[in-house]
This record gives structure tokens, C-alpha cells and sequence, in this order.
């Protein structure tokens, strides 16, 4: 016992010792590779850049679902940035730059290069993830259509396969090769995705990930290691053939199902420390993948819900339990989700791609990004937590045993106490005291009274003997979101949930020092022993304490400060990308969202967002500033009582009137299913003459390969027409394969057969990607001559190859066929988007259009000649009568200012028990797929620079009735989904071409 007292004792010291340093000793640079001379290096606690520690706190965004481009880019990077994102994480779409072998394209929302100067500008990093499998609930998982037609086996080193990817993956890493740190933002590549090596019969897969390698460091990417995202903790690729410099993998917790969204599975705080011991003990850990959110399957609950599965609370427990787990590398996926415009969606996913992300689809901020705020910005104030290692873990660390703490000691003293319920289905809030190591020995606290509150799904992570500047916490039960030396002072923001009791200790203060409380008065400051402040009370509002001038203890309830922002300022002595306590800063708190801040001279200039008409803004900035502008404008400012420059910006936000869309006169429409016609000629559609196919599945019937990719058709809806002699036959048998979901009509000549639809992959059976149905002639229908049998086929998208067993190559359009009653087809013609690998518009580029007649024809395209809408007052609200497909157009002008983020939707609402399928485009560009049985989406964004936010509009709207008495959209409108006076750059409109350069 004696000795052990000894111990605690000459730890104690060693503590005081360093109190009045905060630096954290940086070791060695890590390795990779043997490669010591490179800028980016990491070991087993973290990563450093340019030889210093931080925290990579990562999101998932996929620049191509937002193909509004760069000023769109340059929002989404601003906001994550300003929530403590350092790094963002981007798959690269090989499919969407390669649409027909040999044509790589990486213009426009394809460009590589602007991601990477975007992320620059903003200051930002970046890990590209370009495959070239993505998986990313797209369609074929990012690769190209074509490569379907290929039988070399992907994701092996098949020479066809091989020689399909080099192409692309060169480009890729020379696009990336000259933005590689510090040269730019891109810190580590990911080679191939959640991969798995050749095993027993399974060959050639360890060779192909070596082979993405080599051909990554071949062409430049020389200067940061290369990763891989293990789908679990399985080792893959850990070391070995393909083995990667930093191993990462991919976890999910909660699931997709967003059904049941208040459904949590428990929390496992051993997994992921176990995984890290167990296969990397010398490397940080890093999550390739984390849940941020969760896709919806068509038929879904829609995104809110997925929001609610994975929302602040979850991003609270599940984040705070990765850090527990000494996580450094966290990428939230999705953390901006957008869209599944243009046929980008694979079949268990429809247009939107929200993901219940922090950052919604059309941009707009959440409680989780909040959450996450306040999470990010605390660890890049902490370099400690960087070395800190678990010392303790469980439910006596506390005195109640119902709370499971995971406490990380660094090696310069200070203690990250990480507390959550044991079990997630509690919902009611705990009461407990804590035992702290600090350098007056243990102590169990709260020590002067009362008891500290957990509440139900709550993760705190409180600390001790943390160092602010020259001072410290001896500990504190209020979290900490961040703290700067500003103007010589030392100021700490702590927060707690508004009714809870903290109580802080500052040490370090200056002997004789005084505490004044000033704000919220339900914060109580008192001089204690031993140089100490000791704080007390319960949150409300904002309250400050200051400690003679040389420290400020900020202490605000949780739901004040997540309007809180600590913003980096431009510095001589650090990067843009760094975000570390010793980088100057500012405080600002009140704003929706602060972009960003720069101090000229005397005047602080701040870039951000306001929601409300009038916001107060207190800022704690150097004591130079005396004036402040925000996006420009002056705005008064007084010291406030809590020592703050406070101010308010007024900003009037009056509300956007959108067009009504339900005026007939505005709209004309034309008959797209002229297929069905007697007259029609489809001798210029291709002939599916193929016999034979080199897909893993085989046609079930008929003598003809059908399969609307073997003739270049690779997406949206595509149209068969088997053409049949004489009168005789009685049905057809169609088997039809379209993915879930998927949707088919069927003609007989003029007469309507019948239609049938795909379920979902949670379906009882697993869901219905394909159906076999036996359709009735009626023999009065028919002519002696030429019979036409048309079927139209909506796909869900081509599927992922998650397991590598090539299932991206299953048939889409009709996988067999038989004439019955005798005979069989002569021949059939296929059709599907214009020019099928050979499609025409090059800025929108191969997955935009569909094989609809109107698509063929340009309808969607603006400038499409009113001829071809060639009848009038027809709008989707009065719909057709029969089965059938009608195309209805109309056009709109907006006029919202360019200081307003407003951003637009087109809204259907839904009628389920009539089955009708639509296709929305926006200015030409496809930006949704609506499916009246399934849903659930009823709202899709038009986001600016598609839309047109200042002129003119073309909205085209597809109404296909699956039923034989018609359909009719129930009701559309265009709304508005918030409304944000923004400093955002306006977004320019793509310039992307009309039906006189596409069709004429
Ligand atoms: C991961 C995969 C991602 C995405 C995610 C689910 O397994 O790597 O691409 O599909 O699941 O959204």
C-alpha cells in the first residue's frame, strides 16, 4: 500500500510539473513504408501533419451528387469545416467519367481537380476514395455500364477487367498526385472498397488490390500513404499482398432500419479497442466509415426517420464511444448525402440520397451537425486526448453502477472520463459521482454537494486537469466545446444540459485571484484552496466567470451553445487546415452559421448564415477590435455584460413566392408511348440479335438475349418491341428483370396487357427484382401481318458487386420470353437513352436520360421546340385515362435574391393505390424518379444551378399509368424548404446545353 501511495505520489508531481504546458509531446513521426521524409505520417496514436498531431475528423460527401459544382462544393466543404471537419472523404465515380469505354471525361461535376482546389480554397483536407469499385448505393457500385458487357471476372486481375480500370485509376492518381500534402489538401488514397483478398478457389483478388496500388504510387501518389476501408474487422489487407499503409474499417451499428427508429441496438465499447489491439497495435486506428445516417430503400420510411435512427443522440453515445475507443480518424458517412440524380441510384435506393446526413440534401444544417460541432471542436482543443490511452473502463468508476466510463489518461496528466448509460434503452436521466485522478489525489465529485446527471442516450466526456493557456480544470462535470488564448486571456467554453448541476474547478489561477459571475445567474463562482475557482450551479442561457482578467469560464446550457462557433483566423504560423488550440481564433456565438473570420487592423469581418430576422451576436475576439461587420455590413457592437462585443444582426427574411403549378394554361403535353402505334417505325432502333451472352445469367427463355445492356442501354427506362407474323398466338410469357422496385407495361399492338411491379430487398422473400407473368391476347387485336408485342421497362439502376461475384452484370429488361398458342418472334428491337454509349450530352453526362420517347426526342432538354408538346392545357393533375405514358411541360421564372439560400423543391403527393411512375426533369437534368405504390420520397430538391434561381425554368414531368383506368398525380407544387440569409456564394447556373445542340 505504502509503495503504491509512493507511485500516486510521484505521478502527482510529474502532473504539476507540466501544468503550466498544454504542448503535447509529438514523439516520433510515424512511418509508412519506410518513407520518413514524407509530410503525412501517423503511429499508433494519430496522424500528423507536417510532424504535429491532429485529429482527422472526417465526412463523407460525393461531389457528383451535387452537380451544381463548385460554389455548391464550397457550402457544403464552408459548413463542415465550420463544425470542426477538417477532412472530407470522397469517393470518385468511375462509371459517371467513362460512359463508353475509352471516353474518359472528367469535365463539369466529373472534375476531380475542382474538388481538390475547392477543398484548398476552403481549407480543407481530403481522402479520395476512387475504387474503382465504390459500392456507395450506386448504380453497378461506380462502375461503368459497359463493364457489364465484359466477361473478364471484376474485382480480379482478369486482364479485360485489368485493362478496363487502368485508365481510369492513372488519371486519378494523376489528378491527385500534385494536390498531395502539403501541396494541397489530399492527406492518404483509399484503394479499392470493403475488399477482401484471394482465398482457396476465390483468385486473383490480393493481386488486383496490389495492381490499384502500384498503379496509384506509379503515377504519383508517392507522398501520403494509401488506405483501405475493411468492411469489418476482418484484417483484410493489413498486411500482405495488396496490403495497404493504413488500415481502416467500416462500421455501421444502428443498421438501416429506419422503421424503427428509436430502436437502438446496444453499444459495444470493447469491439473496437479489441480490433485495434488485435491487428494494428502499432497504427492509429481509423474509421474508414462511420454511420452517419442510413439509406432508404424505395417503399421506405424516408429519410426523417433515418434521420431519427441515427440523430444527435446517436451521434452523441455512438460518436463519443469511438473516441473512447481512441479513435483519431473518424469519417462520418454520409455527412452531406445529396442526390441520386440522373439514374445514379442502384436498386435499394431511390432519387434521394439525404441519409438523414448532418447536413441535409438541400443543404440545410441539423441538431446532429450541432451535435457534432460541439463533439469535433472539442478534440482539435485537446492535442492530449491524441496520447491519451485507456486506463480504466466500466461501471465502477462512478457510483453508479448503471453508467459505463471509459477513462483515457495522457501521459502529461490529463483524464478524459468518457460516461454513458450501460444500456441504451434506458431513457431515464442517472445520477452519479465521479472519481477523477487529479493533482490533489483522487476525488469523487461532484465534492462540494449534489450529483452530476447522465441522461437517458447521453455521452458526456468530462476531464481533468485539463490544460486551458496557462490555467487548467482540475476537472469539471459540464463538457468542454472549446478554448483560445484571446488577447492574453484564457477562455474555456463548457456546456451541460440545461437542469443538470456541474461543478468546476480552474487551477492554476493567479494567487489572490477574484471570480466575478456575470450573464446567466444560475452559475455560481467562488475562490477555493490551492490557487483554485470552483463554479457551480445549473446552466441557463449564457453565464461568465471571470477570474481576474486572465481567464474567462464560459458556461452555457447545451441548447445555447450549439449556436456556438470557434472560428480559426488566418495566421502567418499555422495552415490553413489546422484547427489546434494554438492557432488564433475567434468566439462567436448566436448565428445559424459562421462561415468564416478575418481581424484588418481594428475591424473583425465574419461570412455567415442567419435564419431568423433578428439574431444576437456576442463575439470574444482580440481587444483590438472595435468594429465588426457580418457578410459585409457593419453591424453596431457594445461590450456586453459578460465582456463580449455583442450585437444583432437584423436580417429580413421575407418569404419566396414560387409559381403555382396548377394552372392548365401553363402547361402542354405530348403522347410518349407512340410505340404503340400501328405506324410506328422502329427500323432505326438497334436489333437484339445477340444468341448468346457471357453473363454469369443466362436468358430463362427465348431464343434472343434481351438484356437491355448488351446493346448499350445501361440505364432508366428502356423499351423492347418483338415483332411477331399472324394472328394465331394467344399470350406472351414475360420474364422481366429490372431490379427492386422496378416497374414494367406490356402492349400487344394498341391493346394494353397488363403491368406488373418489383418489391423491396425487405420484402417478405427477400424482395422481387424480376417477375414471370402470362399475358392474353385478345384475338381481335391482331393482324394477319406483323404483330408488335412492346414492353417499357423501368429499372431501379444496375446492381452493386458487394461480394465480387460480378452481380452488377444481372439482366435488366426482359430476361426471357415466349410467344404461346405457336410461332415464335421474328425479331425484336431494343431502345433505350439516345445513342446509348454514344449519348450525346457530354455535361450532364451518361446516366442523365432514359429510353421514354420524349427523352429520346429532347423533350426534357430547355429549348425544346413547343411543336413537340403538341397538345395543350394538359397538366399531371388531370392525368390520363388509360394506360399509357403522357409527357407534360411547363416553364417558370424565379426571381430569389443571391443573398438568400432558399431552397427549392418540386412536391408530389401520393397515391398509393393508383400505380404510376414519373420521371422529373429540371432544366434537362433528371432529378427524380417518383413511383406512386413505393414512395416514400414526396419531395425532391432542384437545387440552385440546376434550377435556375434568377430566370427561367423548363420542368418536365412523365406520367406513365401502370393502370389500365389511368392515373393522375394527385397534386404538385413547387415549395420552399428554409429559408437562410446567406453569405454562401451564389451558385451559377450549369451551362449545359440545350435541344438545339443536343438534338438537332
Ligand atoms: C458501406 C460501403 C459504402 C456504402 C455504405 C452504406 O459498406 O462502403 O459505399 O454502401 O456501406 O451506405
Amino acid at each position: 500500500m505504502k509503495s503504491l501511495h509512493r507511485l500516486v505520489a510521484l505521478c502527482l508531481l510529474a502532473f504539476s510539473l507540466s501544468a503550466f504546458s498544454y504542448t503535447v509531446p509529438q514523439g516520433s513521426p510515424g512511418f509508412y513504408h519506410g518513407n520518413s521524409s514524407a509530410a503525412v505520417t501517423f503511429d499508433a496514436h494519430s496522424l500528423f501533419l507536417d510532424n504535429k498531431r491532429l485529429y482527422v475528423f472526417s465526412g463523407e460527401v460525393h461531389p457528383w451528387r451535387i452537380p451544381s459544382g463548385k460554389a455548391a462544393w464550397r457550402d457544403v466543404f464552408q459548413k463542415m469545416k465550420a463544425a470542426g471537419f477538417n477532412s472530407v472523404s470522397v469517393y470518385h465515380h468511375w462509371g459517371l467519367s467513362e460512359g463508353k469505354q475509352g471516353s474518359l471525361d472528367f469535365n463539369f461535376f466529373r472534375s476531380h481537380t475542382d474538388v481538390y482546389e475547392v477543398a484548398k480554397e476552403v481549407g480543407i483536407l481530403v481522402v479520395p476514395r476512387p475504387g474503382p469499385y465504390i459500392n456507395a448505393e450506386t448504380t453497378a457500385g461506380g462502375f461503368p455500364g459497359w463493364l457489364t458487357n465484359n466477361p473478364a471476372k471484376a474485382r480480379t486481375n482478369a486482364t479485360g477487367f485489368t485493362q478496363a480500370w487502368t485508365p481510369f485509376m492513372t488519371s486519378v492518381a494523376k489528378f491527385a498526385a500534385p494536390f498531395q500534402y502539403p501541396d494541397g489538401p489530399v492527406i492518404a488514397v483509399q484503394s479499392e472498397n470493403e475488399f477482401f483478398p484471394s482465398s482457396g478457389s476465390d483468385t486473383g483478388r490480393s493481386e488486383y488490390m496490389q495492381a490499384i496500388e502500384n498503379t496509384l504510387r506509379g503515377n504519383g501518389i508517392t507522398k501520403v500513404p494509401l488506405t483501405h476501408n475493411d468492411a469489418n474487422t476482418g484484417g483484410r489487407f493489413v498486411k500482405g499482398l495488396g496490403g495497404v499503409d493504413l488500415y481502416m474499417w467500416d462500421s455501421y451499428p444502428q443498421g438501416f432500419d429506419c422503421a424503427n427508429p428509436t430502436s437502438w441496438s446496444e453499444v459495444n465499447s470493447n469491439y473496437e479497442p479489441n480490433a485495434h489491439q488485435q491487428y494494428i497495435p502499432d497504427e492509429m486506428w481509423a474509421s474508414g466509415e462511420f454511420q452517419g445516417g442510413s439509406f432508404d430503400p424505395w417503399g421506405g420510411s424516408g429519410y426523417d426517420k433515418c434521420f431519427q435512427l441515427t440523430n444527435e443522440q446517436f451521434a452523441n453515445v455512438l460518436y463519443k464511444n469511438n473516441y473512447a475507443a481512441q479513435t483519431s480518424y473518424q469519417n462520418l458517412y454520409m455527412t452531406y448525402g445529396g442526390t441520386n440524380w440522373g439514374n445514379l441510384a442502384e436498386p435499394t435506393v431511390y432519387t434521394s440520397y439525404d441519409y438523414g446526413a448532418p447536413i441535409r440534401e438541400d443543404r440545410t444544417l441539423s441538431p446532429k451537425y450541432s451535435e457534432i460541432k460541439l463533439q469535433a471542436t472539442f478534440l482539435h482543443s485537446s492535442p492530449d486526448f491524441l496520447i491519451a490511452t485507456s486506463s480504466t473502463n466500466g461501471t465502477s468508476i462512478t457510483t453508479n453502477s448503471g453508467i459505463y466510463a471509459s477513462v483515457l489518461q495522457s501521459p502529461t496528466g490529463v483524464g478524459f472520463y468518457i460516461l454513458r448509460q450501460n444500456s441504451v434503452k434506458t431513457l431515464t436521466s442517472a445520477q452519479f459521482q465521479l472519481r477523477v485522478n487529479t493533482s490533489q489525489g483522487q476525488l469523487t465529485v461532484p465534492q462540494f454537494g449534489g450529483s452530476a446527471t447522465l441522461d437517458g442516450r447521453e455521452s458526456q466526456i468530462l476531464v481533468s486537469e485539463y490544460p486551458f493557456g496557462s490555467h487548467k480544470l482540475q476537472y469539471s462535470t459540464a463538457e468542454i466545446f472549446a478554448w483560445s488564448t484571446i488577447g492574453g486571456v484564457d477562455n474555456i467554453i463548457l456546456y451541460a444540459q440545461a437542469g443538470h448541476s456541474i461543478e468546476v474547478v480552474v487551477s492554476n489561477v493567479a494567487a489572490g485571484s477574484t471570480a466575478k459571475v456575470s450573464g446567466s445567474t444560475s452559475i455560481n463562482a467562488r475562490t477555493g484552496n490551492n490557487n483554485t475557482v470552483i463554479i457551480t450551479g445549473s446552466p441557463s442561457g449564457i453565464s461568465s466567470v471571470s477570474i481576474s482578467s486572465k481567464a474567462t469560464v464560459i458556461v452555457a446550457d447545451k441548447h445555447t451553445a450549439l449556436s456556438f462557433w470557434n472560428i480559426q483566423l488566418p495566421s502567418t504560423t499555422s495552415t490553413i487546415y489546422d484547427k489546434a488550440p494554438d492557432v488564433p481564433s475567434v468566439f462567436i456565438f448566436g448565428p445559424y452559421l459562421v462561415r468564416n473570420a478575418t481581424i484588418t487592423g481594428s475591424r473583425l469581418a465574419i461570412n455567415g448564415d442567419t435564419n431568423v430576422t433578428s439574431t444576437t451576436i456576442d463575439i470574444i475576439a482580440p481587444p483590438q477590435v472595435n468594429s465588426v461587420t457580418w457578410n459585409g455590413y457593419p453591424i453596431r457592437v457594445t461590450k456586453s455584460n459578460i465582456g463580449t462585443l455583442r450585437g444583432t444582426i437584423i436580417t429580413s427574411l421575407q418569404p419566396i413566392t414560387l409559381p403555382n403549378l396548377k394552372d392548365a394554361s401553363q402547361w402542354s403535353c405530348l403522347d410518349s408511348l407512340p410505340e404503340i402505334q400501328s405506324n410506328f417505325d422502329d427500323s432505326s432502333w438497334v436489333t437484339a440479335n445477340k444468341t448468346a451472352t457471357q453473363r454469369p445469367i443466362q436468358p430463362s427463355a427465348g431464343k434472343f438475349v434481351l438484356y437491355a445492356d448488351e446493346y448499350g442501354f445501361h440505364q432508366g427506362n428502356t423499351i423492347a418491341r418483338g415483332h411477331f407474323t399472324g394472328n394465331t398466338a394467344t399470350g406472351v410469357q414475360l420474364n422481366v428483370q429490372g431490379g427492386f422496385n422496378f416497374g414494367y407495361s406490356v402492349w400487344v399492338n394498341d391493346q394494353f396487357l397488363g403491368s406488373n411491379q418489383g418489391t423491396n430487398q425487405y420484402s417478405s422473400g427477400g424482395g422481387t427484382d424480376q417477375t414471370t407473368d402470362t399475358w392474353t391476347f385478345n384475338q381481335t387485336s391482331l393482324n394477319t401481318g406483323d404483330n408488335v408485342v412492346t414492353v417499357v421497362v423501368d429499372t431501379t439502376g444496375l446492381e452493386e458487386d458487394y461480394s465480387g461475384n460480378d452481380q452488377f452484370k444481372t439482366p435488366r429488361g426482359i430476361r426471357g420470353y415466349k410467344l404461346i398458342g405457336g410461332g415464335d418472334f421474328d425479331h425484336w428491337k431494343i431502345q433505350g437513352n439516345l445513342g446509348g454509349e454514344d449519348f450525346p450530352d457530354k455535361v450532364r453526362g451518361p446516366l442523365n436520360e432514359g429510353g421514354l420517347f420524349v427523352e429520346r426526342q429532347g423533350g426534357h432538354l430547355p429549348g425544346a421546340p413547343p411543336t413537340l408538346f403538341n397538345q395543350s392545357s394538359c397538366t399531371p393533375l388531370n392525368g390520363i385515362t388509360s394506360a399509357g405514358i403522357r409527357a407534360y411541360k411547363t416553364s417558370f421564372n424565379l426571381d430569389i435574391p443571391t443573398n438568400v439560400d432558399a431552397p427549392v423543391a418540386l412536391q408530389f403527393t401520393r397515391t398509393p393505390s393508383s400505380s404510376y411512375r414519373s420521371v422529373i426533369y429540371i432544366n434537362g437534368w433528371q432529378f427524380g424518379r417518383f413511383n406512386s405504390k413505393d414512395g416514400p420520397q414526396t419531395v425532391f430538391p432542384l437545387p440552385e444551378g440546376i434550377l435556375n434561381h434568377r430566370g427561367s425554368n423548363d420542368l418536365v414531368v412523365t406520367l406513365w399509368s401502370l393502370d389500365a383506368n389511368g392515373a393522375t398525380i394527385a397534386d404538385l407544387e413547387l415549395v420552399t424548404t428554409g429559408i437562410i440569409s446567406s453569405s454562401k456564394e451564389a451558385v451559377a447556373q450549369v451551362q449545359s446545353p440545350s435541344f438545339s445542340d443536343l438534338r438537332l
